[in-house]
Formats: structure tokens, sequence, C-alpha cells
């Protein structure tokens, strides 16, 4: 009995060991992603930087039944997209109760970027103070000399404190409208008001709110913060500091009262494109796809990107990231996540190629596909 049990217990192991050993050399959507070590990949609402020869991914560690941060933020390496290595946590939640990433708090949708004149990397995240739900809305940043961390978190804050937007008019600015003169939400002049900046304006003095967000460096190195604002209602973009710490408080609405989430942005032949999410919580709902030729606008809304049956909810999935396929021309990674919020840990990645019609981006379900995909 004790032999067969040891028996058992060593074929396992030899099971599961060929089970992590085993090298990938496709895109699975929607199916288990595993690491090195055979687990599920635990980097939810991430991003991607490139950085010496492999892809590093950073998002969310999941629990089994909370979508809170107990752990932080995680980081994977990859030289083929297929196989990821787990290089462990790049930034942890803190065990002081004072610190604004104590345990329990809501880190969400970090993205790393490198700085090549401080030779930092820099990282940010939407942060949620513990036990306050959804209402701090603050972006934060962290910090780190090496890619995998550990990332020293620096502060948290709504941006852009006593700027207003710059495509924001006089007449909005002087404009008087203010929530408080709204019984109902969702009606003609409600929403008129909100695109008027009824929001930006009563947030002016304590800076915009920022929900999900993404960030994006252009080819001169200048780098962007592209978040949900004014209480998820409008996009705004906003320009970083040159040691990417800050914001200079030079910034845009985009698609004001357009309700939209879950930014991601890439560039392609000068063109930026940048697929969004409506607001649904964590269920899916159709994607959005913006454009413009100059990132300060203006930006231009198109039919949704994806299509096909399961389309109009993206696949069941919520768009997180853009990354472009290193050595290969003009191709671009579509980056989703399909929430479990009942068991979070357990939320599955829709990565799928970004194909292109009549000069759009377009998504198309694929059960699995390889990097060749962008030969054809
Ligand atoms: C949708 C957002 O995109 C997610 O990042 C998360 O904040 C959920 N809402 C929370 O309901």
């Amino acid at each position: 009995m004790k032999n067969s049990k040891l028996l058992f217990a060593g074929i396992f192991c030899l099971l599961s060991l060929s089970i992590s050993a085993q090298k990938l050399n496709a895109i699975y959507p929607g199916a288990i992603l595993p690491d090195d070590t055979g687990i599920h990949v635990n980097a939810h609402g991430g991003g991607i930087l490139y950085h010496d020869g492999k892809y590093y991914l950073f998002g969310e560690h999941k629990g089994e039944k909370s979508s809170a941060a107990f752990v932080g933020v995680t980081c994977y390496s990859s030289e083929d997209f297929y196989n990821w290595i787990n290089e462990g946590v790049a930034l942890s939640v803190s065990d002081d109760p004072k610190s604004d990433i104590v345990s329990g708090s809501v880190i969400e949708r970090p993205k790393v970027i490198y700085n090549e004149k401080t030779k930092k990397f820099v990282m940010y995240f939407h942060l949620e103070l513990k036990d306050h739900g959804y209402e701090a809305a603050r972006v934060a940043i962290a910090v780190s000399d090496n890619i995998t961390g550990p990332y020293k978190y620096l502060k948290s804050y709504r941006p852009n404190a006593g700027y207003y937007p710059l495509n924001m008019t006089d007449v909005q600015k002087n404009a008087t409208a203010k929530l408080s003169d709204f019984k109902d939400w969702w009606t003609p002049e409600w929403r008129q008001a909100t695109i008027d900046g009824m929001f930006t304006r009563r947030d002016l003095a304590g800076g915009q709110m920022s929900r999900d967000m993404t960030l994006y460096v252009d080819d001169d190195g200048k780098a962007y913060h592209i978040y949900s604002s004014e209480e998820n209602l409008t996009l705004q973009l906003a320009e970083l500091s040159d040691d990417y710490l800050s914001h200079t408080g030079k910034y845009i609405r985009i698609a004001p009262a357009g309700h939209n989430e879950a930014p991601a942005i890439f560039k392609k032949d000068g063109t930026y494109f940048m697929i969004t999410s409506g607001c649904t919580g964590w269920a899916p709902n159709a994607a959005r796809l913006f454009s413009a030729d100059n990132i300060w606008g203006p930006w231009t809304e198109h039919p949704n990107p994806a299509v096909g049956e399961g389309a109009d909810l993206t696949f069941n999935s919520q768009s997180t990231f853009i990354q472009p396929v290193i050595g290969k021309k003009e191709a671009f990674i579509f980056m989703a996540d399909r929430w479990t919020p009942k068991h979070p840990i357990d939320a599955r990645y829709i990565w799928l190629p970004i194909q292109f019609e009549n000069g759009l981006p377009v998504l198309k379900w694929l059960d699995k596909w390889d990097l060749s995909i962008f030969e054809n």
C-alpha cells in the first residue's frame, strides 16, 4: 500500500515536471498559460516592456477569492512570447497599515517603462486605498534600477492638479454647471454638462481622477499616461516629465462622456490607435477604437475593431495592452483579460494578433496562433 502510494506520487511528480518543461510554440487565447513551473501566469491587467532581448510582462497578482492586492505586481519574462519565466514579485504590497499600498489595497493595471536618461525602470499603476472601494482613483508610481525589481514605491496622487486640459475651451472653463444641479445622471443636460467639463472643473484643484490606465513612450522618448478619469466618463491623456516620475500638467480629454475604460495604445505608420472598453465592471462589453494623427488629438472614434462571433463582448475579454512584436514590421499583439471575479486567479489571457483592413485594426478570434501569422 505504502509502495503504491509512493509510486503514484512519483508518477505525479514526473507528469508535473514534463508539463512544466513542455515548450510552447503558440499562443492559445483563453487557455491556461503555464509559467516555467507549470502554474497559470498570475499577471493580470498587465503590460509588457521589451528590454535587452526579452519581453517582460508585469501584472496584478490575483488571489483565489479576492481581486485586492495581497502580494503585489508580478513579473514574467519571455524570449518568444509563448514561454514565460516567473521572475517573482516586482513590487510587493506593504505590511505597514499607513502605507498607500498596504496589503488589501487595490493595485490594478501596472505598466512599466524604461527611462533612457535616468536608466530607471518606472512603474505606474491604478491605486485604490484599502477599504475605500474605488473612491481614491489615484495613479501610483514606483521605481527600480532593475527591470524585475524590487520596485520602490514613491507616491500616489490624482494627476494634473491646478491645470486645465489643453482642449478645454474658455467657455467650458468658465461654465458654472455643477453636479448638484442635476437630480439624475444620463439626462441630455447632464451629458452636455459632462462633455463641457463639469467633472474636470470639479476636480481641478485636487487633481483629476485616474483609474484604468496605460503608459506609452513615443519614438522621441516622451512618455504619456492615459487613464479613465472624471468618474470613468472621460479618458485623459497626459504628458510625463522627462524623468517619467511626474505629470507636467499638459493633458487632453478624449471622448468626453464616452465612458471608456481599459485603454491600450499603439502607433502604426504614424497613426496612433487606441482600443478601449466600455464600463461594465468585470463583465465584458464591446471594444471601442480611436485613432489620431497627433497624440494630442483630435481623436476620432471608429466602429468596434472586433469582428466575428463574440465580437460584441470582445471575445469575453477587456483590453489591457498592445505590444509590438520585436523584429517584425508593424506587427502588434492585442492583450486582454477574461476576468473571472468569483475566482480571480483563474482569469485568462486573450492575446490576439492585430490584423489590418482598410487601414484600421481588426481583431478576430483564433484558438491557436503563432508569430508567423505576421509574415502573411
Ligand atoms: C473594470 C476595470 O477595467 C478593471 O480594471 C477593474 O477596475 C474592474 N472594472 C473593477 O470592477
